[in-house]
């Protein structure tokens, strides 16, 4: 009798070891952005800043509103997020990220300053394309997004995404919207790619981090919100402009922090 009991106490024991998370962070919000623009918004808001370097990828650490936040500078595209992703999680053990910055819109209606958040995050590499034949050349509307080899969409954390939508009836420079973020590394201007993603998977803006962000957040349970600007819609005719965007990406990073400040 004792030793069943005891059986039953270690099977239940290890049913709630494998169901926690690897990771059950109750460090700081991490807060991403790809480039020095898209962080030094955040990095200026950093009360008691310290700059901390791992292996190249460079991260502050601070607090706004007495809460403790990491910002990282990413770098550009998917590899550098997911690794500058992993490092974050395996220092800074954090309760949250935030990957924030610019995006350029698949939608037409969206206009420049607009924000999207990303409820789906879709890994805009994985694809699967119809066979054809050498000279037949290439037709986008046959391709589609695939998990067949790996895990490929992602969603943000439904409670950060409720207190960013509450805040979003704050923001004065646009709109805020939910959707899907097509991400990978990759800017597109063929109109008729645009309008497929935008068509079959609801795709509203591209950018390149926040998937690899994402996938990584999911390995290890950490939630997550992606949250994007849009700094040109090649949709709506609207060109990327270098110093535009930069504004834009400030607009991005204060609208991050009243987020933060209104986390639970
Ligand atoms: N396509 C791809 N990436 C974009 N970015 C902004 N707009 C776009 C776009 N239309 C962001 C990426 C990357 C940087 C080059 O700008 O996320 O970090």
């Amino acid at each position: 009798m004792v030793r069943s009991a005891r059986v039953f106490f270690f099977a239940i024991c290890l049913c709630l070891l494998c169901s926690v998370p690897l990771f059950a962070g109750t460090g700081p919000v991490l807060v991403q952005g790809a480039l020095e623009m898209e962080v030094s918004t955040l990095v200026k808001s950093l009360a008691d800043p310290e700059e901390i370097v791992i292996d190249g990828w460079t991260f502050w650490r601070g607090r706004v509103a007495d809460r403790d936040v990491v910002v990282s500078r990413t770098g550009t595209g998917s590899i550098n997020a997911a690794a500058a992703t992993l490092l974050a999680i395996r220092e800074f053990l954090p309760a949250c990220i935030i990957n924030q910055g610019t995006a350029g819109g698949y939608a037409p209606d969206l206009d420049l300053w607009d924000i999207v958040l990303g409820e789906r995050v879709v890994n805009a590499a994985s694809v699967v394309v119809e066979y054809r034949d050498r000279g037949e050349g290439l037709d986008v509307t046959e391709w589609s997004i695939s998990e067949e080899f790996h895990r490929t969409v992602f969603q943000s954390d439904g409670a950060l995404l409720g207190v960013a939508l509450s805040k979003g009836q704050d923001y004065d420079k646009g709109r805020v919207v939910k959707g899907t973020l097509f991400s990978c590394d990759r800017w597109s201007k063929e109109q008729d790619y645009l309008d497929h993603w935008h068509r079959t998977e609801g795709a509203m803006a591209e950018e390149m981090e926040s998937a690899a962000s994402a996938g990584i957040a999911a390995h290890y349970n950490v939630p997550f919100l992606a949250v994007r600007v849009i700094s040109s819609n090649q949709t709506a005719g609207v060109a990327w402009d270098m110093q535009k965007a930069g504004e834009i990406a400030v607009a991005g990073q204060l609208f991050v922090l009243e987020i933060i400040k209104a986390l639970p």
